[in-house]
């Protein structure tokens, strides 16, 4: 690693982060900032690494193999202002020896409190009542009007038991919910217990077991399509899907038409395949709750992950190594 000790990092952020996250960020490095917040073009980001020392880019920017390939000598960490690092070829990266680092944790908590609501909001049809409400087709109560399904005593399917997974279960459980999960491997076995959570190594005999699933993994190329139009069809036909991972994990285009057909019970999508146009079933599906990727959009989260970046960096400049480092294969 070159002296960075010595002389100011060049650190270049692609997006607007928080102003104390900015003003931190100045005080510490050389740090350049794209106050326009509007994404950078394949070119221009490409450029941007070329001149410098320190990447800090998030979700929307796309570091492909080409892109190391072409990005030259002078990048050393690529600091991601988020969890998910599947718009990173990591295994490219670390081929030109080049560090990426995440903010994983400090957004669990936020992301789970946004999975909880909408496994609340789809069976108890909340975003149909608020509508109903503003549409004005409220004529006051009626016994047989708006009826959603109980929450309490529910199977939920959790898929990927991990940070965020755990702090879903958690807040399941409040709510009366059983918990099953499907993981590569079972967790610790003192958490599972803590969780009362059962697990299933055969993902496609929990599906058919549980009432609601809970998608939680990390998108990889295994995990692409996980729940695929085969995997969907195990389902049982009053089945609610939650996502607040990637909209890659599922097939959307089957999800979408057997939600049209009647064939699932709803679902509830903070993330999509083609970001940011969900496909157009969906948004006219009245048991389908839609958000704009904002899981972890809370002030407090945002500052949390900035500092993350700033630690990675940081611990980097200083020659050790980052706390956040992912390791090809195993992000
Ligand atoms: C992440 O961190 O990857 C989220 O999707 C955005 O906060």
């Amino acid at each position: 690693m070159p002296d960075m000790a010595q002389s100011r990092l060049k650190v270049t952020v692609t997006r607007k982060l928080p102003d104390i996250v900015e003003a931190r960020l100045a005080a510490l490095f050389d740090a350049a900032f794209n106050p326009s917040d509007e994404p950078l073009s394949p070119s221009a980001l490409l450029k941007a690494a070329q001149e410098t020392d320190v990447l800090a880019p998030t979700l929307g920017d796309r570091l492909d193999a080409d892109f190391f390939e072409a990005v030259g000598d002078r990048l050393k960490l690529v600091a991601n202002f988020g969890a998910g690092v599947d718009h990173i070829d990591v295994a490219a990266a670390r081929r030109r020896a080049i560090t990426v680092t995440n903010t994983p944790s400090v957004l669990a908590e936020d992301a789970a409190d946004m999975a909880m609501a909408l496994i609340l909001a789809v069976p108890r049809r909340l975003v149909e009542g608020v509508r109903a409400l503003e549409e004005g087709a409220f004529h006051g109560w009626s016994p047989t009007w708006m009826l959603g399904r109980r929450v309490k005593g529910k199977k939920l399917g959790i898929i990927g038991l991990g940070r965020v997974g755990q702090a879903v279960a958690r807040r399941a459980r409040a709510f009366g919910l059983e918990i099953h999960y499907h993981n590569r491997t079972p967790i610790n076995p003192h958490v599972e217990a803590e969780l009362e959570a059962t697990y299933w190594e055969s993902l496609d005999q929990m599906l058919a077991h549980v009432d609601i699933v809970s998608v939680n993994c990390p998108h990889t190329p295994a995990t692409f399509h996980l729940l695929s139009r085969r995997r969907l069809e195990l389902l049982q036909p009053h089945a609610y899907i939650v996502n607040i991972s990637r909209g890659e994990i599922i097939d959307e285009t089957a999800l979408a038409d057997m939600i049209a057909e009647g064939r699932l019970g709803g679902a509830g999508l903070d993330v999509f395949e083609q970001e940011p146009r969900p496909n157009p079933k969906l948004l006219a599906a009245p048991n389908v709750v839609l958000l704009p990727h904002m899981a972890s959009a809370t002030v407090e989260s945002r500052i949390e992950m900035g500092e993350r970046v700033i630690i990675n960096i940081k611990m980097f400049a200083d020659g050790h190594r980052p706390p956040d480092r992912i390791i090809p294969g195993l992000e």
